[in-house]
């Protein structure tokens, strides 16, 4: 991705030892500062549609994303949230035979412009998935891995740094040669989010990452999130509508439509304030999701 992705048109040094999503800037004699772009916007969809193949997934997805915020993808099953936080990397790029139309900008800029790297893309906007998946490696080398394809040396107080932020340093100081798979569930998932922390981006998108894990891992994960959002901005697909109205600023509801002229696919019914939208939505469909009569 061009320098010009960053947060204002400045010349930019990716720090190795950082705390995780800084960019060091050297602001240009005409640079404002304007942290996340305008307004701290991150991510702008704009009339976004999405298809794999024929089939309509999105339609006229219009939102925006804050910097240093949660903001929570909500909505029943086959909506699109996870269409939607992938078209927010360019995963869906490596299914073939999508296609978006409309606009995603990053920072102001157009994600799917021809010349953005979509490999530079998925290392600034890191994914943690539903089910944990670190490598069948040791921790450390499950942490070396991204940290070495991207230039960053590994060392030792990297590693503790990444494993500290991702509050698991210490119940894996001792064992850091150990396979991952060793780890419990809840423990694996932190692992793999200190993997996507590992590689300095500046968004984490997490789609579902508690459904594996038990009660106690997943409030772990929320105090995680609530730590994490200091440094990085956060969006996060959840079922578990009390995760949502506990640890995300922002609500997005999705729901399904287009059925009456025989298509299906998802629309952004609601988004706004997380509070407003548990207290006083706006649509009926989103209060009916959110009451439980429907999804
Ligand atoms: N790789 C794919 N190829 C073709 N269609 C897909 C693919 N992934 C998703 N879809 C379709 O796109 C629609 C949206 O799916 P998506 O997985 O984004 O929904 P979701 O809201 O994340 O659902 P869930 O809550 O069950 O995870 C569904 O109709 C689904 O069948
Ligand atoms: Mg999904």
């Amino acid at each position: 991705m061009p320098d010009s992705m960053s947060d204002s048109p400045t010349t930019t040094t990716q720090v190795a030892a950082g705390t995780g999503d800084e960019l060091v800037t050297t602001p240009t004699a005409s640079a404002p500062k304007r942290p996340g772009g305008s307004h701290g916007v991150v991510f702008r969809a704009t009339d976004l549609d999405f298809y794999y193949g024929k089939a309509r997934a999105l339609k006229d997805v219009n939102v925006e994303i804050h910097r240093h915020e949660i903001t929570a993808l909500i909505g029943p099953s086959g909506c699109g949230k996870s269409t939607f936080l992938r078209c927010l990397n360019r995963m869906n790029d490596l299914i073939p035979g999508t296609r978006v139309d409309g606009r995603i900008e990053f920072h102001d800029q157009d994600l799917y412009a021809s010349d953005i790297d979509s490999v530079d893309v998925r290392r600034r906007i890191g994914m943690v998935f539903q089910k944990p998946n670190p490598f069948p490696k040791s921790i450390k080398e499950n942490l070396n891995f991204g940290m070495k394809v991207n230039g960053i040396k590994p060392t030792a107080e990297r590693i503790e740094a990444v494993l500290r932020k991702a509050s698991l340093w210490d119940e894996v100081k001792d064992k850091l040669d150990q396979d991952a798979f060793a780890l419990s569930g809840g423990q694996q998932q932190r692992l793999c989010i200190a993997r996507a922390i590992a590689v300095e981006p500046e968004v984490i998108l997490m789609d579902e990452p508690c459904s594996a894990l038990d009660p106690i891992s997943t409030l772990a994960i929320e105090d995680l999130m609530n730590e994490l959002v200091t440094q990085y901005t956060i969006v996060i697909v959840t079922h578990n509508m009390q995760q949502a109205a506990r640890v995300s600023h922002r609500t997005a509801f999705f729901t399904v439509a287009g059925m009456d002229q025989g298509e299906r696919y998802g629309v952004l019914a609601e988004h706004g304030d997380t509070e407003k939208i548990f207290t006083a939505p706006a649509d009926k469909r989103t209060q009916d999701y959110i009451t439980g009569r429907f999804g």
